[in-house]
């Protein structure tokens, strides 16, 4: 089985690069593969062109798309899973991987009008999400909810990916280091039980 984990941090440094190498340790471990796409190590170009947004509001699948949004389409092509790893930044992912859900999720790959069917045929999405504030406290004010909206239901359900799981692994604005290693442990077991559950 194979992975592709879509990655947006810019610090290698940072509790959530701790958090990919834990998730990709676990994946080795069990004897999968994977393939990522690094967001900002790749530069990826994250601000659509005045062509891209002619293609995507006239749906005119005539209309070219990118050499490197195909590149990304055909790593969703030879994925099981998709998985996405990010920290939360204003209660949203990074404006980085956001940009890659306005250029990738193209008309005729990822959505249509009805009249036929989304390429995309990856199965299962995994959201793992690093946060400061506490689970408990992203629920208290409505923002978990807001993420499985935005992130399971429109950017994952909604364009096919139908067994979606969203992690969010907070409390890291305190600094504890137990917290830290809870949340790397979690991260690890992740990605070695990926596909326990198939
Ligand atoms: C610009 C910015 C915005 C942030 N916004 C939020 C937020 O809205 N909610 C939250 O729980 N944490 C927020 N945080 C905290 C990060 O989610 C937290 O630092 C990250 O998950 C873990 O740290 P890392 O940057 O070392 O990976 C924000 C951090 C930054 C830098």
């Amino acid at each position: 089985m194979h992975v592709f984990i879509v990655y947006a941090h810019p610090d290698d440094n940072s509790f959530t690069h701790c958090v990919l190498e834990a998730f990709i340790r676990g994946i080795k471990e069990s004897g999968h593969t994977y393939e990522i796409s690094d967001l900002y190590k790749m530069n990826f170009r994250t601000d659509m062109s005045i062509a891209e947004y002619k293609r995507e509001s006239s749906q005119d699948m005539a209309l070219a798309v990118a050499e490197d949004v195909k590149y990304e389409h055909e790593k969703m092509d030879r994925a099981d899973i998709i998985v996405f790893i990010y920290p939360l930044w204003w209660s949203d992912c990074p404006a980085k991987l956001k940009g890659w859900f306005d250029r990738v999720y193209t008309y005729g790959y990822a959505y249509s009008d009805g009249h036929f069917e989304s390429k995309i045929k990856i199965k299962k999405g995994l959201v793992v999400c690093s946060a400061g504030h506490t689970l408990e406290h992203l629920k208290e004010i409505g923002i978990e909810e807001g993420i499985r909206k935005i992130m399971l239901l429109d950017r994952l359900q909604n364009v096919g990916i139908n067994d979606t799981e969203l992690i969010i692994l907070g409390g890291t604005a305190n600094r504890d280091k137990s917290v830290y290693e809870h949340n790397l442990e979690r991260a690890y077991k992740l990605g070695k039980e990926l596909f326990l559950k198939d």
